[in-house]
């Protein structure tokens, strides 16, 4: 078996929570191509946003701040229902597959982004890499399950974050030898922006990205206010559940906690939508801010004594600083979050009660971190070295046979 002496990937992103996995990833090929050695491949990449998150705050800062090279490639999809998106982008993304083939593309996450090109790639015969594989909520009304089977079922080769995620790949009958256990991605960028993080100002954040007419949280202390995000179309696109969620947050939550509410766009449709600004506007105890970067949201998870949150990306985070969080949902892709594998997070749904009663207990917690095995800050390192083995004419054979 020789290796070939080049390979071509085209790594793909969409969405914000796909910068922080596809920027170690990008890195650890630039640090591969500087050591390579005589029977190693050079990888040569190219890096395609379809440009699903577009806004400057939720794009753009994030390339700068991660030190994203520019797009090779922006598809400009944009906005739109679930099948404008993934219709746009599989018709934009095979016409780049057609114009410049690759041996392999690369898609991270769960977002549409990720469930378009992976069908793309895989109908024009190209190989497919997933990274963050086999996470499942075993809710199939999450638009993000349905992406992330489809793209699982499709992958040749399978990057899991842990034992969890490969025992549900094994259980759909995936092939154990396309299934590589790296570990979280997403440390290795927390690892890295960690220190810088570390070193922000507080009350910096807090007055720059205070949403406008409203006075800056310069009152707050550390470990003295929650952080609260939301996004989900399952809490805030349907007015009756958004309007009950918003009642919680502010008689029951706020007078509890002082709460620092970074606001997603779709979250700030919703509230003008449904006639809720006003009363998250005045509601003392909640301090509402535009989307802030990745180092600040970091810092702000440093600082804060409580989370609450439907994202996942962040329950993750919430485990390697030890934050308590609750989250706001009835099920999570990521058990390895919740408190009974060890982690830092408790489910409540969008229910009054549940939330109360975590926050009266969980929310009482100190901060104690749980690492699991493989997020360790060198994941990235781990699928290049796999990528760079795999991309033999014998093994494509042989996995093209298997799947
Ligand atoms: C998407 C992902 C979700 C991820 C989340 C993180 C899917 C199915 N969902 O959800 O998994 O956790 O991103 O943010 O892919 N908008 C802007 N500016 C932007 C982007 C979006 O204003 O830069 C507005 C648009 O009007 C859009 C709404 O926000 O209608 C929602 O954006 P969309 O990309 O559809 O999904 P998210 O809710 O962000």
């Amino acid at each position: 078996m020789t290796a070939p002496e080049r390979l071509s990937l085209i790594a793909v992103v969409g969405a914000r929570p796909n910068f922080m996995k596809i920027a170690p990833l990008l890195r650890a090929i630039d640090a591969w191509n500087a050591r390579v050695q005589p029977g190693t491949p050079h990888i040569a990449c190219r890096l395609v946003h379809t440009g699903q998150h577009y806004d400057h705050e939720m794009s753009n800062a994030f390339f700068a701040a991660l030190d994203i090279p520019e797009p090779d490639l922006d598809l400009g999809i944009g906005s739109g229902s679930h099948a404008e998106q993934v219709g746009r982008t599989m018709i934009a993304f095979e016409q780049v597959l057609r114009e410049r083939p690759a041996d392999w593309v690369v898609v991270v996450g769960d977002v549409n982004a990720t469930c378009a090109c992976a069908i793309t790639a895989r109908k024009l015969h190209h190989r497919l890499a997933h990274i963050e594989a086999g996470l499942r909520s075993f809710d199939m009304r999450m638009p993000e399950e349905i992406n992330r089977l489809v793209t699982d079922r499709l992958a040749n080769l399978l990057f899991t974050t842990d034992a969890m995620a490969d025992a549900n790949l094994l259980r759909e009958g995936m092939p154990a030898a396309a299934i590589h256990r790296v570990g979280n991605i997403m440390v290795d960028t927390l690892e890295q922006h960690r220190p810088h993080a570390e070193a922000l100002d507080l009350e910096a954040i807090l007055t720059r990205h205070a949403v406008e007419g409203r006075p800056p949280a310069t009152a707050l202390r550390p470990q003295k206010f929650a952080v609260l995000t939301l996004h989900r179309p399952a809490n805030v696109d349907s007015r009756p559940a958004f309007t009950a969620l918003v009642r919680t947050l502010t008689e029951i939550v706020a007078p509890h906690l002082p709460l620092v509410w970074v606001l997603h766009p779709r979250t700030r449709q919703r509230l003008h939508e449904f006639d809720l600004y006003h009363t998250v506007w005045n509601t003392p105890g909640i301090h509402v801010l535009n989307p802030v970067g990745y180092r600040e949201m970091l810092r702000l998870n440093m600082a804060c004594r409580l989370m609450l949150t439907d994202s996942g990306g962040l329950q993750e985070e919430c485990c390697i600083f030890g934050t308590p969080c609750i989250t706001l949902r009835d099920t999570t892709e990521r058990p390895m979050t919740l408190l009974e594998h060890g982690g830092v997070s408790v489910l409540t749904g969008n229910d009054p009660d549940r939330i109360q009663q975590a926050l009266r207990h969980h929310g009482q917690r100190d901060k104690a971190p749980h690492r699991p095995d493989g997020w360790d800050g060198h994941t990235a390192e781990r699928i290049v070295t796999i990528l760079a083995q795999t991309g033999t004419e014998h093994d494509r054979q042989h996995m093209d046979q298997k799947n």
